[in-house]
């Protein structure tokens, strides 16, 4: 049975109080629920991840960060390794968004590399998959979210695979408003659980998590989440609002 997961994607959002504030709200309104029978975790911006983390640390609200470097240390100036990461506080990190592969150009093999390094830094990754609108247009959804998923954990042992969850974010469906339809995400969750039982096994395939990502709101959760093989969300611009990310919560539970 696979644990309900919720993450809040903060993107480049929130000030050093206004982010603090928000994770507090997260933790007040989610007592009793995360931990118990919903999985969530916040992913502010790097530079509140220490505040964040300890704003939550008394709740069962996990930290996530939005990217990382697959290098240990050393002279990569700017960025930030999985042990750094670890080291303040977070349990999850984002890989291969698709802001990250679209705005800032990350190819699978770097995002494979992340992927690898966080498991091997002990954290959580979240590997983002989907297609841009002009790929499902051109029927190529199963090919793209294909790549994505079998490059991204390319060279990871099954037992290495089962730290990671899989957030399947179709790109036309960020930060627009339009939602894909539940059974359109369904669809395609069914696909990627397929993927894990043909390059690992049917027992990994049913364990590990993944999550829907895409304009997410209190009014579309329930019923995403009702979908067999959805069993979380990846939620953006509506974790920003405390009261709305509760609700999505909520939904989820
Ligand atoms: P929105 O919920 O704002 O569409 O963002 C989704 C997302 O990219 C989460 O990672």
């Amino acid at each position: 049975m696979r644990k309900p997961f919720v993450a809040g994607n903060w993107k480049m959002n929130t000030d050093s109080q206004g982010s603090v504030e928000l994770a507090k709200a997260v933790a007040d309104g989610s007592l009793g629920a995360a931990g118990q029978s919903v999985d969530v975790a916040v992913c502010p911006p790097f530079v509140y991840l220490k505040s964040v983390a300890g704003a939550v640390s008394s709740s069962n609200i996990a930290v996530g960060a939005q990217d990382m470097y697959y290098e240990a240390k050393g002279a990569f100036t700017g960025e930030i390794s999985a042990s750094m990461l670890k080291d303040i506080g977070c349990t999850y990190v984002l890989c291969g968004h698709s802001e990250r592969r679209h705005v800032i150009g990350e190819t699978d093999e770097l995002i494979n590399k992340k992927v690898a390094a966080a498991i091997g830094g002990g954290l959580l990754p979240i590997l983002c998959v989907g297609e841009l609108q002009s790929e499902r247009e051109a029927s190529q959804t199963q090919d793209v979210v294909t790549r994505h998923v079998k490059e991204g954990l390319a060279g990871l042992s099954a037992e290495k695979a089962s730290a990671v969850t899989i957030a399947y974010e179709p790109v036309w469906a960020i930060g627009t408003g339009l939602t894909a339809t539940p059974q359109q995400a369904q669809e395609v969750h069914s696909f990627i659980r397929e993927l894990l039982g043909r390059i690992y096994d049917s027992e990994l395939a049913e364990e590990i998590r993944i999550q829907y990502g895409g304009s997410v709101k209190p009014a579309s959760a329930a019923e995403l989440m009702g979908q067999t093989d959805i069993d979380g969300l990846l939620v953006g611009g509506a974790s920003l609002k405390s009261d709305d990310f509760l609700a999505i919560i909520q939904a989820a539970l």
